[in-house]
């Protein structure tokens, strides 16, 4: 294992993210994790991660003393490269300018370790109002760009090494190189993490979890708790129930699909719940959109428990929570922002309901719980499926939620899902966008068919592209392809007779309308 330790850079993460490319199995800690807990991870390597703050002031974040002092391989990236420097004798001054974005990095030393295979000149990342002008006792200047002297250094007795700019990030071109340099020949750890071997002994580790208990999980159609749930069948079978709450507002055919997904071909025990009605009683009238989530989280939680208790010796409830869940940043920049909306999802589950979790997903990235799945030999249709909210279709109309406004709703995003997927099956679309709906709205407006009038409703369509569903880009679809959606959902679908495709980003807007 690597520890990463985490003094609040944006892109902390992505140094993981890196490691785990390279084979090599990491773990983020916050930046004043104990040395007993660092240990634990059994670390082969330490890599001190960038930060928004100075090392200069009184109160500088730092780590536990033990870290310097562990003779393990040691990588400073930016603050961890100016803490580096303070703790073994360099000197360190503030800059007059910040130094912010790209920059040419000349390699001065083409014979160390860290840049074998890095090109004489390339562009790095850079974003830091301190830099080191006087490297500790035993290191070397390794490199430098035009306005920092040294932009990278080593100690290659002590093989603690250290770079002012990012190397984890896209943008700078041999960051890849210089992180595998750091890990593989310089920490010497092999390249040997595999998902195969992680699934195998994920579970083993839900056995010696578990036991001889019952296990419960919610499904809900998502990637996370599919591949939770097929991982902890693997370890336990027959012992885990799967629950699917059908709240009729899934997309078309969407629940049946599910279910047989998941009974015919991974073999699972599911209990399907057909609480439709239940929710739509629960729905009915309400227009607020808070008060939709708010009562469908209520309903679900409410019908789960229900059914969680026909169950005899339940004593685990699994959770698809991913890694990027997980991470604790202790850093001042990390503040609670403010409520957008109420994401409710399987994972609300209450505490009171007084189970364990198995949360066998904790250590994964998104896409690794995609390749995950794939190892346990998921269908395509359920490990590459989009991302979708919740509460369903529900915050896919806006206003009322009845038979009525579901039905066109749901064949209006039929239209649009099929036509996206057609287009790239047939090559015409590339790549796939992050998610694409149709969402109905109460807007009615004139409109002429054949060689009458019409009243009807906007259907909007949403294609967004994201990495993490955190910002958003509306997708450029082809123009045929907007039209060829907006000409079927008009002639097929009832009630509808205008189309308006959805140019907002997120921020400002958001990726659901509701
Ligand atoms: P928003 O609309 O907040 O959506 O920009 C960001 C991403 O989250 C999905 N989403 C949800 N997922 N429960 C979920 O599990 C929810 O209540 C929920 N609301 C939105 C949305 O589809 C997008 O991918």
């Amino acid at each position: 294992t690597v520890v990463i330790l985490d003094f609040g850079s944006q892109v902390s993460q992505l140094i993981a993210r890196r490691a785990r490319e390279a084979n090599v199995y990491s773990e983020l800690l916050p930046y004043d994790a104990a040395w007993s807990e660092i240990v634990k991870r059994e670390p082969a390597a330490i890599i001190l991660s960038g930060g928004p703050e100075s090392t200069l002031g009184d109160d500088a974040l730092d780590c536990d003393p033990q870290v310097y002092a562990s003779g393990l391989p040691l990588l400073g990236i930016c603050y961890g490269m100016q803490l580096l420097a303070k703790h073994l004798g360099g000197t360190l001054v503030p800059l007059d300018h910040r130094e912010f974005g790209p920059a040419q990095l000349t390699v001065d030393r083409a014979d160390s370790a860290l840049f074998l295979g890095v090109p004489h000149e390339s562009r790095v990342w850079m974003s830091h109002g301190d830099s080191v002008t006087q490297v500790p006792p035993g290191f070397t200047p390794l490199a430098h760009t035009g306005r920092c002297a040294i932009a990278a250094m080593g100690d290659d007795a002590r093989r603690t090494y250290a770079v002012q700019f990012h190397p984890e990030v896209v943008h700078t071109e041999a960051g890849t190189a210089i992180l595998e340099n750091f890990l593989h020949t310089i920490a010497g750890i092999a390249a040997s993490w595999r998902m195969d071997s992680w699934v195998d002994d994920a579970i083993a580790k839900v056995r010696a979890q578990v036991g001889d208990a019952n296990v419960l999980c919610a499904l809900s159609g998502g990637v996370d708790s599919a591949v939770a749930a097929t991982l902890v069948a693997r370890a336990i079978g027959k012992q885990l129930t799967c629950i699917y709450v059908d709240t009729g507002l899934m997309r078309k055919d969407e629940s049946a699909g599910v279910v047989a997904a998941f009974r015919d071909v991974l073999h699972l025990n599911v209990v399907h719940v057909d609480a439709k009605a239940r929710f739509l009683a629960r729905l009915a009238g309400v227009e607020d959109p808070e008060e939709k989530r708010i009562r469908i989280g209520h309903e679900f939680i409410a019908i789960f428990e229900e059914e969680s208790k026909k169950i005899p010796d339940v004593r685990f409830l699994v959770q698809g929570t991913l890694y990027p869940d997980v991470i604790e940043s202790k850093t001042p920049d990390s503040k609670a922002g403010h409520k957008i909306k109420s994401h409710h999802n399987v994972g609300g589950l209450p505490e009171r309901m007084a189970l364990n979790l198995v949360e066998p997903l904790r250590a994964l990235f998104k896409d690794e719980v995609r390749e995950a799945g794939r190892v346990l030999g998921l269908p395509n249709a359920i490990v590459e499926r989009q991302p979708f909210p919740g509460p369903g279709l529900a915050v896919r109309i806006i206003g009322k939620v009845n038979d009525a406004t579901l039905a066109t709703v749901r064949d209006a995003d039929f239209i649009v899902t099929s036509e996206i997927d057609a287009a790239i099956a047939e090559g015409k679309l590339s790549p796939r966008p992050w998610q694409y709906f149709a969402v109905l709205t109460p807007v009615r407006s004139v409109g002429v068919m054949g060689d009458g009038r019409t009243y009807a409703n906007l259907v909007g369509v949403r294609a967004i592209t994201s990495e993490d569903g955190m910002t958003a880009d509306w997708a450029r679809l082809p123009h045929d392809l907007l039209e060829r959606i907006s000409t079927r959902i008009i002639n097929e679908v009832p009630g509808v007779n205008r189309v308006a495709y959805d140019i907002t980003s997120k921020p400002p807007a958001t990726v659901e309308w509701e």
